[in-house]
């Protein structure tokens, strides 16, 4: 738990004087309740037995006066506490929501979306409930305890210290709870964790579940996690009735002493009736606080869990290694040059060996078998992934050398797998340039054969596409990915299958409009289809990682390779669309 502090301390810090204040009022507000019994007995003391009947209204008055100040003071507590627990899980929330935005492709590989959801909402509210509530409920029960204690020991020392004897047993009983329950507290919101990643994949690959038909499948993945969520949870509340019987014998204890002493020192008269049932009343107030114990135990290891996992995230860092100085140019020339570049995913080799150079203003086609390596290769460009061995150059200096952002806004990527964000169709083309203007929207969207269809819609440029482009068809989505790289006017322009659901009319024509804007840029072109292909200055060909053939189009037609081959099949293909273009 102190590890816990000590590591949180950053955020506590700055809004300490709230829980100064809130601590204050707190404490004042416990001391506050040993004011109405106190009263109480003396109203009764006073008014029955002494016959003074104007302590009445003196008494109610002060109960009244006492009643409202504690309300005002139970108010500003709350409040104090609250506000502190949101100042400091709003940093929290910010720190991580920064850090999810400085890793790599490499953790997102490897961390389901669920999860990381889980972390920003049902962790972070464990955090909150701990300052906002666990903190003066603690200071609450802790300070009405003590004061029990001190009056009993007011009323008769010797008792109250045979009581305290006890102490240590409670002691003993609230770290044996604490440590038992916190392992359960871990796998309860790792369980939580993946509940949600079972919710979020359902519900974002909903259109799959529903064309297979496997509605009930989902449902009894879902109640299969659902039912170790309620295990865990009843296990951990298991935990806590276990102990129950333990804090009852504690308080049972209580009594038993209290009970026994309390007749033994009446009968030798070191103690009146009136004490004895005072002690009775204020061993109220110490079994209470006990009772309390649980819940407080329960919502810190809770709360210690949880952030032990968020600090988990907050402690990831990107693979992608940062230069102190690097060199940020403004603008590339766009000469790039692979040399002996090998790759590998973890464990998995996907590219061996790739050598190959681009001068500005050409284009370079990649072309092979699914699953060669080409959408890594590429990926590599832009440091999504650092290569395993060898190295890349831009502009004769290694992409290591240069500062990311200057590298990335270099480079625009239409990537094979579209991402549309829930925008407008105009919000989604200048997403890489944010405050571009209509002209320069409209450019980029003439090239990529946007303004085809966007008359289709009766919103145009405005409409709304939904999560991830719904609403729109693959070809479309894939034309707008290609009007938002353009739009960047990037040294490197990088087509990865962009063109492939589009019909080869179109496809045609937006690359003979590519290659008019295209004259001082490097362009790649990864593309399954020779007509894509085949006007490349230089083309390579993939197989199970490695470049099995280079060259131009002519001269792998004539190598009569796995070029040729492919050319063969297409040419059918092929030659139809060049009569269509041609008229
Ligand atoms: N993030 C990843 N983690 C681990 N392995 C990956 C990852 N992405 C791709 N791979 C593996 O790397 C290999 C090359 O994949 P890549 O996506 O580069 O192929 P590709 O040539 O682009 O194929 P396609 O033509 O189907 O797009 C494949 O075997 C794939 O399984
Ligand atoms: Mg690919």
């Amino acid at each position: 738990m102190f590890k816990t502090f000590k590591a949180m301390r950053k955020y506590y810090k700055p809004f300490k004087k709230y829980a100064i204040w809130g601590s204050i009022m707190t404490l004042l507000f416990a001391f506050l309740a040993q004011v109405d019994p106190y009263v109480t007995g003396l109203i009764i003391d006073k008014v029955l037995v002494g016959e003074e009947s104007d302590f009445v209204i003196v008494g109610s008055i002060i109960i009244v006066a006492i009643t409202l100040f504690r309300t005002v003071l139970r108010y500003g507590f709350f409040i104090s506490f609250e506000k502190f627990s949101q100042k400091i899980v709003y940093d929290l929330r910010k720190d991580l929501y920064k850090k999810i935005q400085s890793l790599d492709f490499s953790f997102f590989d490897k961390t389901p979306t669920g999860n990381i959801m889980s972390n920003m909402t049902g962790d972070i509210e464990a955090i909150r409930h701990f300052f906002a509530w666990i903190t003066h409920v603690s200071i609450f029960h802790g300070t009405v305890f003590i004061f029990a204690i001190i009056a009993m020991f007011l009323i008769n020392p010797l008792l109250t210290s045979t009581l305290i004897l006890i102490v240590p047993f409670i002691t003993f009983f609230s770290l044996r709870l604490s440590r038992t329950v916190r392992p359960m507290f871990k796998n309860i919101r790792d369980q939580f964790s993946k509940l949600n990643r079972v919710v979020q994949e359902n519900i974002s690959g909903n259109r799959v579940v529903k064309a297979f038909s496997r509605e009930p499948y989902e449902i009894e993945k879902f109640q299969k996690e659902n039912e170790e969520f309620k295990k865990r949870n009843l296990d951990a509340a298991k935990v806590w009735e276990d102990n129950l019987p333990a804090l009852d014998a504690i308080a049972v204890l209580f009594n038993v002493i209290v009970m026994l002493l309390g007749s033994i020192f009446i009968m030798k008269d070191q103690m009146t009736i009136g004490e004895l049932v005072a002690f009775n009343r204020l061993l109220w107030m110490i079994n209470n606080p006990l009772r309390m114990l649980g819940w407080l135990i329960n919502g810190t290891q809770n709360f210690i869990a949880s952030y032990d996992r968020v600090s988990e995230l907050l402690g990831e860092n990107s693979n992608i290694p940062v230069l102190e100085e690097p060199v940020t140019p403004t603008h590339f020339m766009g000469n790039i040059a692979f040399k002996n570049v090998s790759f590998h995913y973890q464990d998995l080799p996907v590219l061996e060996d790739i050598s190959f150079e681009v001068k500005t203003g050409e284009t370079v086609a990649i072309l092979g078998s699914t699953g060669s390596g080409k959408s890594t290769l590429i990926s590599l460009i832009s440091r999504f992934y650092d290569v395993t061995e060898g190295v890349i150059e831009i502009d004769g200096r290694p992409i290591g050398d240069y500062d990311i952002p200057t590298l990335r806004n270099n480079i625009s990527v239409a990537m094979q797998d579209i991402f549309l964000f829930s925008d407008t169709i105009e919000g989604n083309i200048a997403y890489g340039v944010p405050g571009a203007n209509k002209e320069k929207i409209r450019l980029a969207a003439e090239i990529a054969g946007v303004n085809e269809f966007i008359h289709q819609f009766e919103e145009n440029y405005n409409t709304v596409v939904g999560e991830r482009g719904v609403g729109l068809s693959g070809g479309q989505k894939q034309r707008i990915a290609l009007a938002r790289a353009i739009i960047q006017d990037p040294s490197i322009l990088i087509l990865d299958d962009t063109t492939s659901a589009v019909d080869m009319e179109t496809e045609y024509t937006i690359l003979t409009e590519l290659k008019k804007i295209n004259a001082n840029r490097t362009t790649f072109i990864i593309a399954h289809r020779i007509s894509s292909v085949k006007d490349a200055d230089l083309i390579l060909v993939m197989d199970s990682g490695k470049i099995i053939e280079r060259g131009t189009h002519l001269e792998l037609v004539n190598k009569k390779g796995f070029y040729y081959d492919v050319y063969t099949q297409q040419m059918g293909e092929f030659n139809s669309i060049k009569e269509v273009v041609n008229g």
